[in-house]
C-alpha cells in the first residue's frame, strides 16, 4: 500500500454471508466491470467510486477503477484539486491516454498500467484524461478496419482487453470502468472488453430510452466484431479473445426522484408532500415499468430465472454528495456530525448492500 493511502472501513462488520459471496465471487479471476448508461448526470460516477470503494475498504479487494470519461469526474472526486491539478501539470501525467496513445502511433500496447492511489477510497485508479476525447476518432476509424477484418483495428478496438491481462496478473480482484455519458468509439472498446456491464439510471423517460439503446448497440457492436474476427489474419495475436462475447448484465441502480429545489431539505430529507403530483405520477409509471424495459431489452444478457437485476434504489443524499467531494472520502465515511450522521449510516448500509447483490449476481451470471 502506498504512504499514505489509508483503509479506513465503514465499520460495520461483514455477515457471514457476505463473506461466502465475495469468497465465490472473486474465485476464478478478476472480474471487469463498466458502469454505463448514454444518459448523462445518473449517478454513475458517484456509484462507481462509492461502491468501488465499499469493496476495497469493507470486503478488502484488490480494486482497479479506470477513470475512462474525458470529463475526469471521478479522478477529481477520489484525488482532489490539489493532486490532480499536481499530476496533470506534469509534462507527460501517466493516465489512461498513455494507454491508448502508443497504439495511435502504431507502437502496439502499451507496456505499463499506470495506477494512483486515492488516498480515502482504498482502490488504485488509472486517472481520467481530457486527451482521451482526442482517441474517439483514431478509435473509430481503426473500428471501420476492426470490422473487415483488419488486425491493426482489432488490436486498436481491444485496448481495454490487454489493460484487463495486465490488471489480472497484477492481481487486481475487480476492474471497475467510470464511462461518459456516449455510445461513442472510446465506451465501445469498453463495452466490448468487460464481462459485465451495471446501467445507473435515473427513474425517466430518458433512462427508458437509453436501456432499448444499450441492448440493441451492443448487440449489434459484438455481432459487427465477431464477423471481423472470423476473417481477421491472426486472431491469436490478439489479448484474450475467447472473452469478447461473454458480456452480462449484472443488473441496475435507481436514483430516487428529486424533485428540482423543492420536495428535498438540506439534509436530504425528501418531503412527500412536495413535489408536484403530476412529476410523481410520471414517475410511479416509469419506475412500474423499469422491470419490464429491463428483461424486454436486455435478456440476451443475463439469465431473467436466476438474477434479480434491481441492485439497489440510491435515496437522494443531500448535502452528504457535496461534502464526499469536498473531502475526497467514500459517502459512507464522510466526517460529519449532527444530522449527517443519519445519513452517513443511510449511505453505510445502502452501498453495502449494492455490493453484496452485485457480488452474488457475479456468482449466478
Ligand atoms: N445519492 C445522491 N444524493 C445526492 N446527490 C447525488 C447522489 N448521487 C450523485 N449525486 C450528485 O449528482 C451529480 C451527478 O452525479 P454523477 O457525477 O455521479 O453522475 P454521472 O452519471 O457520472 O454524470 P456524467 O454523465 O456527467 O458522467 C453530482 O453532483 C453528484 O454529487
Ligand atoms: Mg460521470
Amino acid at each position: 500500500m502506498a504512504k499514505g493511502q489509508r483503509r479506513t472501513s465503514s465499520g460495520i462488520p461483514l455477515t457471514d454471508a457476505e463473506r461466502v459471496i465475495f469468497a465465490e465471487a472473486k474465485a476464478g479471476g478478476s472480474k471487469a466491470i463498466c458502469f454505463f448508461n448514454n444518459k448523462g448526470g445518473v449517478g454513475k460516477t458517484t456509484l462507481v467510486a462509492n461502491l468501488g470503494a465499499q469493496l476495497a475498504l469493507d470486503f478488502n479487494a484488490k480494486v482497479l477503477l479506470v477513470d475512462c470519461d474525458p470529463q475526469c469526474n471521478l479522478t477529481q472526486y477520489t484525488l482532489g484539486e490539489e493532486r490532480s491539478l499536481e499530476i496533470y501539470s506534469e509534462s507527460d501525467p501517466k493516465t489512461v491516454y498513455s494507454i491508448i496513445r502508443p497504439l495511435a502511433l502504431g507502437k502496439g500496447y502499451s507496456s505499463e498500467l499506470p495506477v494512483v492511489k486515492p488516498e480515502k477510497f482504498g482502490f488504485d485508479l488509472v486517472i481520467g484524461d481530457p486527451r482521451l476525447a482526442l482517441q474517439e476518432d483514431l478509435l473509430a476509424q481503426d473500428w471501420r478496419d476492426a470490422k473487415a477484418g483488419g488486425m491493426r483495428g482489432l488490436q486498436t478496438t481491444y485496448v481495454f482487453l490487454d489493460l484487463l491481462k495486465k490488471a489480472s496478473a497484477q492481481s487486481y480482484d475487480f476492474v471497475l470502468f467510470d464511462m461518459g455519458p456516449s455510445l461513442g468509439a472510446i465506451n465501445r472498446s469498453i463495452l466490448l472488453a468487460v464481462d459485465f456491464f451495471v446501467v445507473p439510471m435515473a427513474i425517466d423517460i430518458f433512462s427508458i430510452w437509453a436501456i432499448r439503446n444499450i441492448g440493441q448497440t451492443v448487440a449489434i457492436w459484438q455481432r459487427e466484431l465477431k464477423s471481423g474476427i472470423s476473417i481477421a489474419e491472426d486472431p491469436s495475436e490478439l489479448p484474450d479473445v475467447e472473452r469478447r462475447e461473454q458480456l452480462k448484465f449484472l443488473g441496475y441502480v435507481t436514483q430516487q426522484h428529486k424533485e428540482r429545489g423543492a420536495g428535498v431539505s438540506k439534509t436530504g430529507a425528501i418531503d412527500e408532500g412536495a413535489p408536484a403530483k403530476k412529476i410523481v405520477l410520471a414517475y410511479q409509471e416509469i419506475n412500474k415499468n423499469i422491470p419490464a424495459e429491463i428483461s424486454k431489452s436486455l435478456a440476451s444478457f443475463y439469465d431473467v430465472g436466476k438474477i434479480d437485476p434491481h441492485l439497489g434504489e440510491i435515496r437522494h443524499l443531500g448535502s452528504l454528495a457535496p461534502m464526499s467531494q469536498s473531502q475526497n472520502t467514500p459517502l459512507f465515511n464522510v466526517a460529519a456530525g449532527g444530522s449527517y450522521i443519519q445519513l452517513r449510516k443511510q449511505a453505510r448500509e445502502l452501498y453495502r448492500d449494492i455490493a453484496t447483490k452485485l457480488l452474488r449476481n457475479i456468482t449466478v451470471a
